[in-house]
């Protein structure tokens, strides 16, 4: 395992880096207003493999940038005046499922650009993926970016220590630590229904705008800030109870549906708690396994219709991968 705080090294094309996916465990969308979130990296990953090339291309389509927003957001903010790129994109990770397959891509490809233009800092590294996954969404937050670009659990303003870096958007920052890893094994379930991120985050803006916005807001931060308490203690009971009441807090926003509804009831008896994960509307739950029950949740989900992983932290964020 490298050091999941070291710096992206200089290095010339062709290039390889991965990164990982994640998974918000409190605070999704109140975090986009400034809230605390808790989020880890997951081992399930994207890796990309570039090298210079005639013309820019993505998985053999020259058009993909104007296809792909965070493909053009990519090069445009992190091989501005770069030559032509070819690009190959490989993932495991579910697509449009909140399972960060966009901060991933958006991470690996801005390691490997920075690689080739001298090398960076994980902070600045973290600070450009987030540029290059909002450029491409219009809004959010840059809880994704940082968990794939820090590896392991990190918080989004809170925690306790010293700040692993400070990300900012205009007057907004966000500051990030880590957290100890619980050692505890998680499962996600995709319902198969994808969504936009974007038009998710838009709504519940809409909703947080209304009269009792800043208290439901305040309720998101404090089931936030005791969460990344109790998982930093390991308090597993204490977590099961804050996931129930984060997702009372999602229902309330607007982005819970009727197949993710199915999935948590399909987890409740074999699972300390459920909840959404990611923006909603569609995607992915997250449930926390009675210990012992893991086999017969991931079968519960199936067989609800969802797409199951039982997925641990990977302590690693984005990195080369040195041939
Ligand atoms: O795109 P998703 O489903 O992984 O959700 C990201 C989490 C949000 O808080 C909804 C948005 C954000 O940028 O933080």
């Amino acid at each position: 395992m490298t050091d999941p705080d070291a710096p992206i090294p200089a290095r010339g094309l062709p290039l390889s880096a991965r990164a990982p996916g994640k998974c918000i465990v409190f605070g999704e969308h109140a975090v986009v207003h400034g809230a605390p979130e808790l989020l880890f990296a997951v081992d399930l990953y994207t890796q990309v493999f570039v090298r210079a090339a005639e013309v820019t291309r993505l998985n053999a389509d020259p058009e993909a940038s104007s296809r792909n927003g965070y493909f053009r957001a990519a090069l445009e903010l992190g091989w501005p005046a770069g030559p032509p790129v070819d690009v190959r994109a490989v993932s495991r990770i579910p697509r449009a499922a909140g399972l960060g397959s966009s901060a991933a891509f958006a991470s690996a490809l801005a390691a490997v650009f920075e690689s080739a233009r001298g090398g960076t800092t994980r902070s600045a590294l973290a600070q450009r993926s987030f540029e290059i996954e909002r450029g491409a969404q219009g809004v959010g937050s840059p809880g994704d970016t940082s968990a794939v670009v820090g590896g392991g659990y990190l918080a989004v303003n809170g925690g306790a220590g010293e700040p692993l870096w400070t990300v900012t958007s205009g007057d907004q920052r966000w500051v990030v630590r880590r957290v100890a890893d619980p050692g505890w094994v998680w499962v996600v379930a995709h319902s198969g229904i994808p969504r936009s991120t974007g038009d998710a985050v838009r709504a519940v803006g809409q909703r947080l705008a209304r009269p009792d916005g800043p208290e439901v807001l305040a309720q998101f931060a404090s089931v936030a800030t005791e969460g990344i308490q109790a998982v930093g203690r390991g308090d597993r009971p204490r977590v099961a109870e804050l996931m129930r009441r984060n997702q009372e807090l999602l229902r309330e926003v607007g982005v819970s549906h009727p197949r993710l509804e199915a999935l948590l009831e399909a987890a409740a008896p074999v699972a300390e708690a459920a909840k959404i994960t990611g923006a909603g509307a569609g995607g992915s739950i997250v449930a926390l396994p009675v210990p012992g029950k893991e086999t017969e949740l991931v079968r519960r989900l199936a067989r609800a219709g969802g797409l199951p992983f039982v997925v641990r932290p990977a302590p690693e964020g984005a990195a080369l991968v040195e041939s």
